[in-house]
């Protein structure tokens, strides 16, 4: 996969003209980057793009062959060939013409299973020590603890009253302390979230709880404080868990995609059932969209294109995500493994060295805060780097004066990257070109009519469609994570004391610090 010349030539083209102009360039333009769907709307203005650069994107998208490849997604075809599976995360939300594919009858069975064990918790009766359940804690890691601890955090305030969460997915053991400190350990009930049900950490800290737990309970007693999500039944039954607590999901539901799964037991017990259906619906309408809608406006295919766009074409290595809600604190670290987990490939999927760069970086975090933190550097660094501003379009119209100075503030910042400032010399050169800023950096706004959970099931299905979009485009497997194991068979080396085969440097560090093998 290469770059066409069409591209490139709209690129030097775009280059040549000075953003400020580009924005200012009319109606066509910016309707042609304004696109919105469920209740989510995509303002890619500021970005180096037009309406002949968009067709030029579109045009190369369809040369990948992204149609076929979408329709063998979205009918359960392999399309994760490296492990023969379909990936088929959409069926947790019925976001996908699967009938074909023979899962609605698994899905309707695992969901209904799940619902009801959230409602026996929820209602008080579950009582694994005769007492209702008042916390429950989701032990687990990567996409088994990311995408339920971004949920749970961001739609707290929606959550109907039951138990509350808690998340441990550190080696370190104090989150494990923290997260049971002040609980009474007969009301708690511990989720064991892993799709392998052998990972590492989570097996360790599941563990430790359990030793926790048996220390509290007593040891017959600690094994009714657990229950599991995962796609390896007999590993879980293997590690002790009751099997009627077993809540299963099939290998064709991705670790970074498994929130509206199994995985997302531990939010539909906290936030409740409604707000947990409404969390699928919401990526339930994306899905729709993204299997319908024309690509020029279809929200998951541009948001796509935009960033290809800056990674492959304009050539920006990152992309910084700032979100405009204390409550999506968490959102740019689920889109880096989302992202990074899926597209941090430099192979194609037929094994050949790609032509092509993977993903970008993705890094980001919360505004103001940011603002005060590295926005410096996005204003004054010498790497330009696309921001995506994830903003929430009521605060602009807040009666809350602070919630409307956090919506000005996003707009004002996104407006300082494109503009910059040129300080007029005066007295002080050197004064005046420390302070000038160099602007023409481009953004993008995602503005979410309100965060509630149908707008966030939306906003996360936007970014997984997003993500298989661009992989067509960079021909690699977004569904794969190879590059994951290295590090996992070093470690085990590293416990069991083979270090014959490590580099002097590692080798040193351990004898400094008197490391002893297991
Ligand atoms: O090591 C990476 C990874 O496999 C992720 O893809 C996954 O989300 C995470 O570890 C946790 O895996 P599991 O859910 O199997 O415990």
């Amino acid at each position: 996969m290469v770059l066409p010349p069409e591209l490139i030539a709209h690129a030097a083209r775009l280059g040549a003209v000075r953003l400020r102009d580009l924005v200012a360039a009319g109606r066509d333009r910016a309707d042609a980057l304004l696109i919105s769907h469920g209740g989510i709307e995509f303002d890619c203005s500021k970005q180096r793009l037009d309406r002949a650069g968009i067709a030029a994107l579109v045009a190369h998208l369809e040369g990948a062959g992204f149609g076929a490849r979408r329709d063998a997604l979205l009918t359960g075809a392999i399309v994760n060939e490296s492990e023969h599976r379909p990936a088929l995360h959409m069926a947790y939300r019925h976001g996908a013409t699967l009938e074909g594919a023979g899962v609605t009858g698994l899905v309707d069975r695992t969901q209904a299973q799940t619902r009801a064990f959230a409602q026996q918790v929820r209602s008080g009766q579950f009582k694994p020590a005769g007492k209702a359940v008042s916390r429950v804690i989701n032990i687990g890691i990567g996409g088994s603890d990311l995408g339920p601890r971004l949920v749970a955090d961001a739609l707290a305030d929606h959550a109907e009253a039951g138990p509350e969460l808690r998340f441990v997915a550190s080696l370190d053991p104090s989150e494990l302390s923290r997260a049971v400190a002040g609980a009474d350990p007969e009301t708690l009930l511990f989720i064991i979230a892993s799709k392998s049900f052998s990972t590492q950490e989570t097996l360790m800290t599941a563990q430790a709880a359990r030793d926790w737990m048996a220390g509290q309970v007593g040891l017959e007693q600690a094994g009714r404080h657990f229950a599991a999500a995962s796609a390896a039944r007999d590993k879980a039954i293997a590690f002790g868990i009751n099997p009627d607590h077993i809540f299963d999901f099939p290998d064709w539901v991705g670790g970074r995609y498994s929130v509206w799964s199994a995985v997302g037991l531990s939010l539909e017990i906290g936030l409740g059932p409604e707000a947990f259906t409404a969390l699928r619906d919401g990526a339930q309408s994306m899905d729709r969209h993204f299997a319908t809608a024309p690509l020029a406006q279809n929200l998951p295919v541009m948001k796509a294109l935009v960033d290809f766009w800056n990674r492959a074409v304009l050539g920006y290595p990152s992309r910084c995500v700032a979100a405009y809600s204390a409550r999506l604190g968490l959102l740019p670290g689920y889109l880096q493994q989302l992202e990074m987990e899926s597209l941090g490939k430099s192979v194609t999927a037929g094994g050949q060295p790609s032509a092509m760069p993977g993903g970008a970086l993705v890094w980001g975090g919360c505004g103001t805060e940011v603002q005060h933190s590295f926005f410096q550097w996005l204003h004054q660094g010498s790497d330009p780097t696309p921001v995506d501003f994830i903003g929430i379009a009521r605060h602009f119209a807040s009666s809350d004066p602070r919630e409307r100075v956090l919506a000005a503030n996003m707009a004002a910042q996104g407006a300082a990257l494109l503009d910059g400032r040129q300080v007029p010399p005066g007295d002080d050169v050197a004064l005046a070109a420390q302070k000038s800023m160099p602007g023409g950096r481009v953004s993008s706004t995602l503005l979410l009519d309100d965060l509630t959970p149908a707008t966030l099931g939306a906003l996360l299905a936007l970014h997984e469609h997003k993500v298989f979009v661009e992989s067509v485009l960079y021909g690699i497997n977004p569904f794969d994570q190879w590059g994951v194991e290295l590090g996992k068979v070093l470690t085990k080396g590293i416990l069991d004391g083979q270090l014959s085969g490590y580099d002097a440097s590692t080798r040193a560090m351990l004898a400094r610090t008197g490391f002893v093998p297991e």
